[in-house]
């Protein structure tokens, strides 16, 4: 990585503001239902505290947009941050406010303390320049580690970065390295499999791997207008039909690059949208008119799962069905156990496929698996992460 990281620079006995991703799923009574995020920022807050720096954390949490809203407090996170590195986390009532600058000011090196949710204060997501010196005012040093947030450019993730000396934190580090060099220097076969709902949400990736892959695997909802694409009926399958062309086009760039790409051959219908619908696996030329595809079928499953066997380098992202419904979840689980078997380096982008794997309870058996939805989605598109851009070089 050509960015400075926390181990390129002194910061012994230093305040450090450090951005982390604590954006975590709750239920409703607040209870944290995932804590991986937590979890993968806790190599930066242990190096920090093993320098004797004093630490001021802080993050987004859902969208509570520019608005103190109680629901949206960081402060599960704390007591969860504070069970995981079983020490007291200090705790601000607020952002920029009287009592988070008086806690910045009054802490001492080997304390940590958690600000309020930045999103409270609109000026956040409008990268702020004010805002943004508000928040370097309180440190010396600026740690962006929030690996899920770094494709926004917002106060805490960019803005912050022209005030004070900003480097990676140690999460940022390793996705990076992981994802970099994945996408950059493969052992090969690599295969690239894509799912999720929508074609248009996944183009610029789809568009970016086929200039990489050696075989690129379709499934998920965005499968159907690819079908579609090719003249067959796809029932009430989602289908976006004003992709038709531009599925099209990708089909033959990837006859023209050489890449194989495969869709499904068959797939689970349901009569309806719902978790105990009638369902059966039909072949993709033959879905019926009134019922809509929620998985990939069982030919399709060994298909993709011979192909994955021969992988070198796989990264996956997005779950090939329905998996929210036991009955759709077999493609999307049969992928994973593939993936846990196979020897190559295994690459999960976050969000739905990073939440299929820990369902399934495979996730230590993958190779790596992103913190980052949307920010790994935009890393694989080959697009420049603001959060990364705006770090020291080395
Ligand atoms: C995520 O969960 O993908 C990140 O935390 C970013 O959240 P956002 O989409 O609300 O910016």
């Amino acid at each position: 990585m050509n960015k400075k990281t926390i181990k390129d620079i002194d910061l012994k006995g230093k305040k450090v503001l450090v951005r982390c991703d604590f954006n975590v799923p709750m239920d409703e009574e607040k209870n944290i239902t995932d804590n991986t995020r937590i979890v993968a920022a806790l190599p930066t807050i242990k190096y920090l505290l093993e320098n004797n720096c004093a630490i001021i954390l802080c993050s987004h949490l859902g969208r509570p947009k520019g608005e103190f809203k109680p629901e949206f407090s960081l402060k599960p996170v704390a007591e969860e941050l504070s069970k995981l590195l079983n020490r007291e986390i200090i705790m601000a009532k607020d952002v920029i406010g009287e009592d988070a600058k008086e806690k910045a000011k009054n802490l001492k090196n080997g304390e940590v303390m958690l600000l309020e949710n930045v999103r409270f204060h609109r000026e956040e997501t409008d990268n702020d320049p004010e805002f943004s010196k508000e928040l370097a005012n309180m440190a010396e040093i600026y740690v962006n580690d929030a690996f899920g947030a770094a494709h926004r450019a917002h106060s805490s993730t960019a803005g912050v970065a022209e005030y004070l000396p900003a480097v990676a934190g140690l999460l940022i580090e390793k996705e990076l390295q992981f994802l970099g060099n994945a996408l950059n220097n493969p052992e090969r076969p690599f295969v690239a499999i894509l799912g999720g709902a929508k074609v248009s949400d996944k183009i610029g990736v789809i568009d970016s791997l086929l200039e990489k892959v050696d075989t690129l695997i379709i499934g998920g909802g965005m499968a159907y207008t690819f079908f579609k694409a090719q003249g067959y009926e796809v029932g009430k399958s989602i289908c976006e039909l004003d992709k038709l062309d531009l599925a099209k086009e990708l089909m033959e760039k990837a006859k023209t690059k050489g890449v194989k790409l495969m869709l499904p051959i068959d797939t689970v219908v349901g009569k309806e949208f719902d978790i105990n619908t009638e369902s059966k696996n039909v072949k993709c030329t033959e879905i019926p008119a009134d019922w809509e595809g929620f998985d990939i079928g069982k030919e399709t499953i060994k298909m993709f799962s011979e192909e994955i066997k021969k992988a070198k380098t796989v990264i996956w992202n997005g779950p090939v069905g329905l998996f929210e419904f036991p009955q759709f979840a077999i493609g999307t689980n049969e992928i994973a156990k593939v993936l846990s078997q196979i020897d190559a380096t295994t690459i999960i982008g976050g969000g739905d496929s990073a939440a299929a794997v820990k369902k399934a309870g495979l996730q230590d058996k993958m190779t790596h698996i992103s913190t980052g939805g949307g920010a790994s989605l935009e890393f694989l598109e080959g697009k420049k992460l603001p959060g990364i851009e705006c770090l020291m070089n080395k």
